[in-house]
């Protein structure tokens, strides 16, 4: 198989979606059910790769094997990262990360407001993760995902750019039966010195498989 590389070596996922808290009981997500990083998890696993999966307020059932660090917010998916990063060989960002936070948490849930006023909420933005890694790096194999609803390529080109990642994984997430949520997806994998790689609609676990075998290519 093209994936036997993938035995013995460390594997790092991040999946799901963040939640930044405006009060206990209410915050700001994102669509993602964590299927795509799970599935990558399964298959990295089912080859022999020793899989931690830090997962994001996902309700799936853990892929047997797998070492599951389980967070909640932008922050807690920062920190949990970077615990792990330096011993990781693969390191595989299928979160999706809230750009943007609540500048105050308030403490207490918020009471209405008397009849027809507007609540404004003051948002700063997150610390982004994948760019962060740019500065304690050493010979990870880093991907990162753009999930992107207009210009596809154009925007996953700046990201590839910008993020300091080896493969930027681009899914368009206009379309219901592809991306956030569904059972399948459509990706074009963008490399710095490759052409790119289009896959075409499928279930999420050939996905993964298509997404790994581009990875081990890459194993020295
Ligand atoms: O979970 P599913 O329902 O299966 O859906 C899968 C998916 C659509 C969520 C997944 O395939 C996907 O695209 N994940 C990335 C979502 C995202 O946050 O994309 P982005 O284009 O906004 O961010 C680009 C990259 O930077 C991503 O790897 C993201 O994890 C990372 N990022 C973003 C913001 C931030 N503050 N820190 C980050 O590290």
């Amino acid at each position: 198989s093209k994936l036997a590389k993938f035995n013995g070596k460390r594997v790092l996922i991040t999946a799901g979606g963040t939640r930044e808290y405006i009060d206990p009981v209410r915050y700001i997500s994102n669509k993602s059910s964590g299927k795509m990083g799970y599935a990558l998890a399964k298959v990295a696993q089912k080859n022999g790769a020793s899989v931690t999966l830090i997962s994001a307020n996902v309700t799936l059932p853990v892929p047997q094997g797998v070492k599951l660090v389980q967070v909640e917010t932008v922050a807690e998916l920062s920190k949990a990262v970077h615990s792990y990063f330096a011993t990781t060989d693969v390191f595989i960002m299928a979160a999706a990360v809230s750009d943007y936070r609540p500048i105050h948490f308030v403490d207490h849930k918020i009471k209405k407001l008397a009849e027809s006023s507007n609540l404004t909420i003051k948002l700063e933005e997150t610390p982004d993760i994948l760019k962060s890694l740019k500065q304690v790096r050493t010979n990870q194999i880093v991907v990162g995902f753009a999930a992107e609803t207009n210009d596809l390529l154009d925007n996953a080109k700046k990201k590839l750019d910008s993020k300091g990642a080896d493969i930027i994984v681009a899914n368009d997430v206009s379309q219901a039966d592809i991306g956030f949520g569904s059972e399948d997806n459509a990706i074009t994998i963008l490399q710095h010195d490759t052409e790119n790689i289009k896959v075409s609609k499928a279930n999420k676990r050939i996905i993964a498989r298509k997404i790994l075998e581009v990875i081990a290519k890459r194993f020295t």
